[in-house]
């Protein structure tokens, strides 16, 4: 099937579409989204093969998709999750109904040490899995790409059962996959009084084991108050740039700690979360290539309050939105309410929204030339919605699932 055509005929709007390599969609830029009319889109051998208005389309092909009344757009790329993962965590949940925070959970021994613990007893079969099943889940809902991180076993042991996990949903998974290795998410607590030994771990002895059995693409460290300080995070970043893992970290969720300025001094691809940025923040985020990612699910759920979207971009920045999908923080993968979030809370017009979740999240694991946009030459994953009239319901329908049909590599999933 793979080496098939496949047109789509008949769609009401064609979106995303983006004609030559173009940078990071950034302020203005980010509300524009070219758009074709009455459109068709061929696809061959599960590449984009040409696209354009219906008087112009081919007749024949191996499969047809007549996709009257549809809008057809790129599918979103979810560049920050934690999708492998042993349990969820429901009863923090109710802790949180009843008023505890966050940061007091995880003071508690609850947290992301509580799935740490159960990392230790989860099999491995059982963790890629469920992790497939989550992969299912999101394709469904839009997503044609993801980044996957460890952080959970926060020991040699299960941090490298953690990435041997993501390898194998990378080579079992109908769309790319990045691996992130997230060894400094939080102190193990058998390091209480001796923070430096585990970060000593983490450099002379995960590393270079990752490294030699190419078990990821990327470091992260959770750059926060009560998790990683600033110094510990560009030790352990440089670290990593020894063994070519570019950053892409966690910061500026809890406290304006520093976490970005030490990322973009660091050349990350991405800081994500950012709820606490401020102008320097800003101004440091301006003069560099790193991808402000914004994950507001999380805002969402935590009851924080919502990373400044309105004047980063206002400021010239270009974002990209993410589900951070994990057990404690985001137990959602559902771009979708991403975008209606970013939408409602922090103001973001439907085109930046849209832009920031597929072009500009395809920036963020550096899938741009491969992913992200209707382009001739990309990857056919796509999405075909239920009639829609325009784009702005795709962010006004929230909770609504608006996909009808998802296309991956060139075939109907
Ligand atoms: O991105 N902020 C740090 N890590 C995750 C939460 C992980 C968890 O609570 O299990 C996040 O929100
Ligand atoms: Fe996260």
């Amino acid at each position: 099937m793979q080496n098939k055509s496949l047109l789509i005929r008949n769609i009401n709007k064609l979106i995303g579409i983006i004609d030559e390599p173009s940078p990071l969609k950034k302020g203005r830029a980010l509300s524009l989204i070219n758009t074709i009319e009455n459109a068709f889109l061929l696809i061959d051998k599960g590449k984009i093969h040409s696209f354009g208005k219906m008087k112009d389309c081919p007749e024949n092909a191996d499969k047809i998709i007549n996709a009257d009344g549809a809008i057809v757009l790129p599918a979103w790329i979810d560049s920050h999750t934690h999708i492998v993962f042993p349990a969820t965590r429901e009863l923090e949940f109710i802790d949180k109904i009843k008023g505890l925070s966050y940061e007091e959970i995880a003071k508690r021994g609850g947290g992301i040490l509580n799935t740490a613990k159960k990392m230790t007893l989860a099999d491995e079969d059982y963790l890629f899995d469920s992790a497939m099943k989550r992969i299912d889940e999101i394709i469904r809902l839009g997503t044609g790409g993801v980044e996957i991180k460890s952080g959970y076993g926060l020991s040699f042991d299960n941090e490298i059962k953690m990435l041997r996990v993501i390898k194998r949903i990378k080579e079992a998974a109908p769309i790319p996959v990045k691996a992130n290795f997230l060894g400094a998410h939080a102190l193990p607590p058998e390091y209480k009084d001796s923070r430096e030994d585990y970060i000593k771990l983490i450099i002379d002895k995960m590393l270079p084991y990752i490294a030699d059995n190419e078990l990821a693409d990327y470091i992260d460290v959770f750059c926060d108050k009560g998790f990683f300080t600033v110094e510990e995070t560009d030790t352990i970043l440089q670290a990593g740039a020894k063994y070519n893992l570019k950053p892409k970290i966690h910061a500026n969720e809890l406290d304006t700690s520093g976490g970005i300025q030490v990322g973009v001094k660091n050349n990350a691809v991405s800081v994500d979360h950012l709820e606490f940025t401020g102008d320097k923040e800003i101004e440091s985020l301006k003069n560099s290539a790193t991808v402000p990612t914004l994950l507001p699910s999380t805002a969402f759920f935590l009851r924080l309050k919502y990373a400044p979207a309105r004047k980063m971009i206002d400021s010239g920045l270009g974002v990209a939105l993410a589900s951070d999908y994990n057990p404690g923080s985001s137990p959602s993968g559902n771009m979708q309410f991403v975008i209606s979030l970013a939408s409602i809370y922090m103001k973001m017009l439907p085109e930046e929204a849209i832009n920031a979740a597929t072009i500009n999240g395809a920036y963020a694991l550096e899938l741009q030339n491969t992913l992200g946009s209707i382009s001739t030459g990309k990857i056919a994953n796509i999405i075909i919605t239920k009639p829609l009239d325009n784009i702005a319901l795709i962010p006004y329908f929230f909770g609504s699932n608006i996909v009808d049909k998802m296309i991956i590599s060139g075939k109907e999933y």
